[in-house]
């Protein structure tokens, strides 16, 4: 199957081409309940797409799945656990469940309720995830550097200690938060074309996480491209699924775009 290809189709119909464990990665966002009617598609037989994931995964590879629910007269969905439970039910293990956090925006629910300013973003494994790089940039308080010492014991003889010591930065939390809208989520505008995009960074992040660079990650709900994207920046091989031609339209654009200023920065710096 073509490596480095965003098609324009289901991604039922994309992943009846892959073999079994062909995918490294996966990091998406789909559809969820009717949030967004994406010029009429809206995701239909969740629960074949999930048994064709865990198909495709390599053993050891990671699915991100980015979520949220709606409220509908102050009652919500729920979609998201229920999705979260059945990827269990078919054999993925759910190694972490990470938060969203975006700054509150506009409307968003219900004016009853707190502010929603977060999604779920479930990593599911199949098996224990092979590539773990955790990302260690959140400041340590308590940084300090590893000594030894000794401590007498009963019989008079001296013990050696070792004191570990901790690095300026630490893991992060499994909260991330990022900035969205204009002149945050992605580096051009094109992007905003798509009503739902979620930021570079986030795509990155996972990315870099639970990938090698060579490997393979798929986003069976391209959009506007953002896996993609940061997939072939990250020298990772990318392929993207995308029901919308319009959507597939501005995904190659912003490759394009991504391209072209890549090229030039080597220009420049040549
Ligand atoms: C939440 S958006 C993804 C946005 C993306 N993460 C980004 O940053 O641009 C979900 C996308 O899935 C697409 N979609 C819905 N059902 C699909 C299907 N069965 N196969 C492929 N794409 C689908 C929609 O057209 C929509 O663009």
């Amino acid at each position: 199957m073509k490596l480095n290809d965003i098609r324009n189709e289901n991604c039922l119909d994309t992943m009846k081409l892959m073999d079994a464990a062909f995918v490294d990665l996966v990091v998406t966002s789909p559809p969820y309940d009717k949030m967004r009617e994406y010029e009429g598609y809206s995701l239909e037989r969740f629960e074949q797409i999930a048994v064709d994931l865990y198909r495709v995964m390599k053993n050891g590879g990671v699915v991100v799945w980015v979520i949220g629910d709606q409220t509908i007269k102050g009652n919500e969905t729920g979609t998201s656990f229920r999705q979260a439970l059945y990827f269990k039910e078919i054999g993925f293990n759910l190694f972490d469940t990470m938060i969203y956090l975006k700054p509150p925006r506009g409307a968003v629910g219900n004016n009853k309720t707190y502010w929603q300013s977060f999604e779920y973003m479930f990593v599911f494994s199949k098996g224990q995830p092979k590539t773990i790089n955790l990302i260690k940039d959140r400041k340590n308080k308590e940084a300090r550097k590893g000594d030894t010492g000794t401590k007498r014991l009963p019989d008079g003889s001296l013990l050696k200690l070792k004191r570990e010591g901790y690095g300026n930065y630490g893991r992060r939390t499994n909260v991330w938060e990022y900035m969205i809208g204009n002149g945050h989520s992605a580096s051009d505008k094109i992007a905003h074309k798509h009503p739902a995009i979620f930021p570079e960074q986030l795509a990155q992040d996972h990315i870099l996480s639970w990938s090698k660079p060579g490997d393979l990650v798929y986003d069976p709900f391209l959009g506007s491209g953002t896996v993609a994207l940061m997939a072939e920046l990250n020298e990772r091989n990318y392929i993207g699924s995308e029901i919308n031609a319009n959507y597939c339209k501005i995904a190659k654009e912003r490759l394009q775009r991504s391209r072209e200023s890549t090229r030039q920065l080597q220009l420049l710096e040549a």
